[in-house]
């Protein structure tokens, strides 16, 4: 790849990045060695007995359809890889050393400022408790703050394939702990899974003061609706931000509105390529560019999308949207006008 100094020099905003998504096969591994936890392959069963062959498997699954699975036994999907990644964190340490991980290679790219996804639900549901998770990952954030000169705060999403009840036992749960969180958001398989099923949390997290988000047609099969749904319902009054729902395009009364209201939206290319037409990927990221829709180029997961990060992502997105050097200025400018960030904050960045 050449390089592109413009874009490595350029002080950058990431608004969208799990950090689950950063659990590279290496750091996986570590983990589970130290916690003498056997790696199992989630759909076969079988124990890897090395860091080669867990990455392999990694490999594969990465030259697969990502979440839409084909069905090849032996092919893990997107989910089952990313789930199954989080079997391995234990302690407050792995959740302290993956945090810190991403927090390094955040200030290696001149990320000055982010707002990382975490999923509660799928670390309690393996027994991890919140100290363990909020602990290491505030310890992570004041270190990095502190030592790089990275700021960051967290979004908490939600499961959308998990029910309703369980978005508000983890919301209440998550209260101890709002110092540390500016959003709210919603992720996972969006299969039937419409937002305004969540609506009485989110309506609850804007109550409280909470900024809201969610993410959209991660692959262009799911409903305009659901995006329509995030602009205008979600928190009674509608979301802050749209992450992804590139498909929006093809209903020009909700992209309208989403210009209206001024609200951007996160677009992360490596992850739409796995399973979208590549030219149609950039094509429309161009037509919400020029139609004046806010964008901020993200990451989604690092580790699972052949370990294209958020300077990997401005680079194709440069590349086959032909954004210059002033458009790419210009998507630096919007994502910290789309921060959740203070003004003072936002001030320093740029
Ligand atoms: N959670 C983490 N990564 C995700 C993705 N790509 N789509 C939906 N939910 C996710
Ligand atoms: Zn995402």
């Amino acid at each position: 790849q050449t390089r592109d100094p413009f874009i490595e020099r350029i002080p950058k905003v990431e608004l969208h990045i799990h950090i689950e998504g950063t659990l590279t096969p290496e750091l996986k591994w570590e983990f589970a060695q130290r916690n003498a936890m056997p790696l199992k392959h989630p759909r076969t069963g079988t124990v890897f007995s090395s860091l080669a062959e867990l990455q392999d498997s990694h490999d594969t699954m990465k030259a697969s359809n990502g979440d839409r699975m084909d069905n090849a036994e032996e092919t893990m999907s997107f989910f089952e890889a990313y789930y199954g990644g989080f079997l391995v964190l234990k302690t407050k340490r792995d959740y302290f050393d993956l945090a810190m991980h991403y927090f390094e290679r955040a200030a290696r790219m001149n990320v000055r400022y982010c707002e990382v996804f975490f999923d509660p639900q799928g670390h309690t549901r393996t027994g991890v408790t919140w100290e363990i998770m909020m602990g290491g990952f505030r310890e992570a954030q004041e270190k990095a703050w502190k030592e790089l000169k990275v700021e960051s705060t967290w979004i908490m999403c939600f499961l959308r394939d998990e029910s309703p009840e369980s978005a508000m036992e983890h919301y209440v749960a998550a209260l101890e702990y709002r110092h540390m969180i500016v959003g709210i958001g919603l992720d996972s398989n969006e299969d039937q899974r419409p937002p305004v099923l969540f609506e009485e949390v989110f309506a609850r997290a804007r109550a409280d003061g909470f900024c809201i988000t969610a993410h959209c047609d991660v692959g262009k099969t799911y409903p305009v609706e659901h995006i329509r749904q995030t602009v205008s319902d979600l928190g009674r009054t509608g979301a802050d931000r749209i992450d992804h729902g590139l498909n929006v395009v093809d209903d020009p009364a909700v992209m309208n509105l989403i210009r209206e209201k001024g609200l951007g939206m996160t677009i992360c290319p490596w992850s739409y390529i796995r399973h979208q037409p590549f030219d149609e990927v950039f094509e429309r990221i161009r037509i919400l560019f020029d139609a004046g829709i806010k964008i901020a180029i993200g990451s989604d997961d690092p580790a699972f999308m052949e370990d294209t990060w958020i300077h990997e992502n401005l680079l194709i997105a440069r590349k086959y949207c032909k954004f210059t050097d002033g458009e790419i200025l210009k998507l630096a400018k919007d994502a910290v006008d789309m921060s959740w960030a203070s003004d003072e904050v936002k001030r320093d960045i740029l």
